[in-house]
């Protein structure tokens, strides 16, 4: 029967991968009339896919190996884990859960089109539908008076609002503060040789430098790719992908976006051989896989060991840099200067783009906003906590598309990522005692091997107390 057992775990894998398939293949590579034709096949296998996860038969498995006692700790783990989802799938109705999956397909081409024209309204009732279906899971699932709590436990199990409240409360004064200070000092910062024009194929080569460096086997295990919006994916841990986004006019973006999406790869091509195909290969939780991207991204890869290897290699592949010193590049590199795109922020203001969306789901799910007010609420955050008003709706509140595939409670993800980011580095200078030498010569395999051991072996298993 454990035959069975893993049987069936690993042909929901393959659903699932073929799923995560056909989405990397939406967003880089399909065609613009295959739009339709796709969300009816991406239906079609969730549907599936909801079957077996609430399949009479599961639910035998489930109870006969719950009553099992000498299991080993991996297929415990697994039983666990299916259970919660077996729980969680199996009170959304058939019908609504492929509808759902179907208008989330849709609604990502709706944002996409309406980003590219800069008008809301194109997106507002696709947004509306999403909100109102998870509206409808929450309830379902027991949270009736917090449905964002449901929300937010899909990402970061038990956390709510009742502690981001509080975390972000203090966050938020603590950045604007701050941010305050350094917007009322008369350092000024020059930044204009990132904006020199840096062809693609420049901008490539460097890239694949820092990912072959950091660890990240895009040759023979993973691929690196183009879209809209940078993201990594993967199939097992032997084809982890990437997308990257460049600019000819400002090198930043690509760069960092690859070394943010290279962090994610390495966790999951980390993952270990023996629990693929157990469900149970996959990140600890969303916000630490954040943090492992947003680690590399700002602690690693805005630091002065890093560049300290890397900016001479830097000088040569770009034309940017020439009778640029080092330190002029790293103030340069490390402004803080308030911005209306997050994923182009500095260090310092990134958590305030997450803190504003957080506040603005949480208003969504208790009914405290309509979705056709969210563009006026979004500016007015933007001017009171950065100080930056956004032109239009593609520089504002369509420049992300985590909403229009219905994840919300996603974003606190990437703050608490960077709080759990801090933590793990001032652990790691304290496991390796020459760490920043490492880093100045180039050799990241010791950032690569402490993560390795310690976070990303760590995957998503139920911890039974005891
Ligand atoms: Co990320």
């Amino acid at each position: 029967m454990l035959d069975e057992l893993k049987d069936y775990l690993k042909k929901l894998e393959y659903i699932n991968s073929t799923i995560a398939l056909l989405d990397w293949d939406v967003m880089v590579n399909m065609p613009e009339k295959a739009e339709k034709y796709r969300s009816e096949m991406l239906g079609y296998l969730s549907g599936e896919y909801y079957k077996m996860t609430t399949s009479e038969k599961l639910k035998q498995l489930i109870e006969h190996f719950k009553a099992n006692d000498d299991l080993d700790e991996i297929t415990k783990s697994s039983i666990d884990k299916i259970e919660k989802e077996y729980n969680k799938t199996k009170k959304i109705p058939e019908e609504q859960y492929k509808h759902y999956k179907i208008a989330a397909s849709l609604s990502y081409s709706a944002w996409e089109e309406a980003k590219k024209k800069s008008d809301f309204s194109i997106f507002a009732p696709h947004l509306e539908k999403m909100v109102e279906y998870n509206k409808k899971f929450a309830k379902y699932w027991g949270f009736e008076q917090n449905s964002y709590n449901a929300l937010l436990d899909i990402y970061e199990p038990s956390i709510t609002t009742e502690k981001l409240d509080v975390v972000f409360g203090e966050l938020r004064l603590a950045i604007v503060d701050l941010l305050k200070k350094i917007n009322a000092s008369n350092v000024s910062v020059d930044t204009e040789y990132f904006k020199k024009y840096c062809p693609k194929e420049a901008q490539q080569k460097f890239g694949k430098l820092v990912l072959d460096k950091m660890g990240y086997d895009y040759k023979k295990s993973g691929r690196i790719d183009e879209s809209t919006h940078p993201f990594t994916t993967n199939f097992g841990n032997k084809d982890v992908r990437i997308t990257t986004n460049y600019d000819e006019n400002d090198l930043r973006k690509a760069l960092y976006s690859t070394i943010h999406e290279g962090g994610h790869a390495i966790y999951e091509q980390n993952i270990p051989d023996d629990l693929q195909g157990t469900m149970l290969a996959e990140g600890a939780s969303m916000a630490i896989h954040e943090s492992q991207s947003r680690f590399y991204e700002n602690l690693i890869g805005k630091s002065k060991e890093f560049w300290t290897y890397f900016y001479p290699i830097a000088q040569n592949e770009f034309n940017n840099f020439q009778g640029v010193s080092f330190d002029d590049f790293y103030r340069g590199l490390n402004e803080v200067k308030p911005s209306l795109i997050r994923i182009d922020a500095d260090e310092l203001t990134y958590s305030l783009h997450i803190i504003i969306r957080y506040e603005i789901e949480k208003m969504l799910f208790n009914d405290d906003l309509e979705v056709k007010d969210i563009p006026y609420i979004w500016n007015k955050k933007y001017e009171e906590y950065l100080g930056v008003k956004p032109k239009n709706d593609s520089e504002g509140v369509l420049q992300d598309m985590h909403w229009s595939d219905g994840s919300f409670g996603y974003f606190p993800s990437y703050a608490l990522g960077n709080l759990y980011g801090a933590q793990f580095l001032n652990k790691m200078k304290k496991d390796i005692l020459d760490l920043d030498e490492q880093i100045e010569e180039g050799n990241l395999k010791v950032v690569h091997e402490w993560l390795k051991n310690n976070i990303h072996k760590h995957v998503k298993r139920q911890i039974t107390p005891n």
